[in-house]
């Protein structure tokens, strides 16, 4: 049976994304390795990295990313929290639980954590749109949390960066309403993975690109297919965008599947955050959908915008949704500017410390000197237990 593409009402109520205070300007990088900045600024569209800090990762940046959510909407309602993330600091308790406690929820609250690459994300909010289906008065947070770390020296390097992303998915969508319908696509491949004893991924840069192009294909093929939007319905698109060039190139093929010209005005600011971020794997999507809802000069209210989610390994989605009027009102746009605007660059040296987080294999008591601007911090490490606390 197929979809309809039914308006079910429900969607995001509220978002909010989080980015450390430190980066490292991509110039920095091409210095080091004595190449010509515009590979980067041009040749894959990104101008700087996030780095946490050493008292920073995934619980303290979806903690900071959900903060704001949460004194805006409540904590009562929420009976489930979705944390999708692939640089897991746990091999069985769910990061969301720190998360959780941090944020001061009530106790009878569902949480579980969340893996596909950088689609767990988009699995999450479908998830969550079905739960509020079946309990119309629930709320789900959804946080999307990544660090993206390559090896140093290598080619995927200038494509790190870190960052969180946390959504209400509720009956009241007073920023965008999600359409039931979707296209899914999943192949068996290695693109990008990263064993359990690996502190870094593997990645094949080159046919993971292809990898994506041919996702989304499928994906968009499986969703027109599904009973979806027109390609020409769309005013906007989002793309999950390691990197924004790929996003570009993301766009023109579609359009080229669709026998349409490609217009920058359909993608480009989907992508002003993301060049200063860097990727942050499964939350870079709902980055390039708060830059565009934030940076655009157009009302959006009314229109469409289409997502597309790309999870190496593979799981792709293209699915879409509806701006809803007054959805400027429920943007944290003057706080997200200050987050990034108020930042500090980080020399080579000082990056390559930071990079080398800490890692107490034996589980020793390492005090974590303080370098979080936000709430919240990772204190300690004792007896292997990840110590959090609220500053
Ligand atoms: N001025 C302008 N452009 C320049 C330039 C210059 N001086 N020098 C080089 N370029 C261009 C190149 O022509 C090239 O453009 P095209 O791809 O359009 O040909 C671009 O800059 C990159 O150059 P290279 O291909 O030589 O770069 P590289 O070998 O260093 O690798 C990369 C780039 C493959 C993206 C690498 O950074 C990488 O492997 N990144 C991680 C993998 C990744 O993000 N894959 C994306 C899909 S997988 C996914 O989505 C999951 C995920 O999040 C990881």
């Amino acid at each position: 049976m197929k979809d309809t593409l039914s308006m079910t009402g429900i969607g995001i109520e509220r978002l909010s994304f989080y980015v450390p205070e430190h980066y490292v300007s991509l110039e920095t990088l091409a210095k080091r390795h004595g190449i010509d900045p515009a590979k980067f600024s041009r040749g894959i569209g990104q101008d700087q990295i996030a780095m946490p800090g050493h008292d920073e990762d995934i619980v303290t940046l979806a903690a900071e990313a959900a903060r704001p959510v949460i004194d805006a909407v409540g904590g009562e309602d929420i009976d489930t929290i979705l944390l999708a993330t692939e640089t897991g600091i746990d091999q069985s308790k769910a990061a969301g639980v720190y998360v959780h406690h941090l944020l001061g929820l009530g106790p009878n609250c569902r949480i579980v954590e969340m893996k596909h690459a950088c689609y767990a994300a988009t699995a999450a909010i479908q998830l969550a749109c079905g739960h509020v289906a079946r309990k119309p008065w629930a709320k789900v947070l959804v946080i999307a949390t990544d660090v993206s770390r390559y090896d140093l020296d290598s080619s995927a390097e200038a494509t790190q960066g870190c960052g969180a992303v946390a959504m209400i998915i509720s009956g009241a969508p007073k920023v965008m309403e999600i359409d039931t319908v979707s296209g899914c696509f999943t192949e068996d491949i290695m693109d990008f993975w990263r064993p359990n004893y690996r502190k870094t991924p593997l990645v094949d840069g080159k046919y993971s690109a292809l990898k994506y192009m041919n996702a989304l294909a499928n994906a968009w093929s499986d969703y027109q297919d599904n009973g979806g939007r027109e390609f020409t319905s769309f005013s906007k698109f989002c793309y999950h965008l390691p990197f924004t060039r790929l996003g570009v190139k993301a766009h023109r093929h579609l359009c080229s599947l669709n026998e349409s010209q490609a217009q920058e005005s359909h993608f480009a600011d989907g992508m002003t955050y993301n060049r200063k971020v860097g990727n942050c794997y499964t939350a870079s999507l709902y980055l390039s959908l708060i830059s565009t809802l934030e940076t655009s000069d157009e009302d959006l209210s009314g229109k469409s915008i289409g997502l597309f989610s790309y999870g190496s390994g593979a799981v792709a989605e293209f699915f879409s949704g509806v701006v809803q009027p007054g959805y400027k009102d429920q943007l944290e746009s003057n706080r997200h500017a200050a987050l990034l605007d108020d930042r500090v660059a980080l020399s080579y040296d000082e990056y390559v410390n930071v990079w080398h987080a800490p890692d107490p294999h034996d589980g020793g008591d390492v005090d974590i000197p303080k370098a979080a601007r936000g709430q919240y911090r990772l204190a300690r490490i004792n007896e292997h237990k990840r110590i959090y606390e609220r500053i």
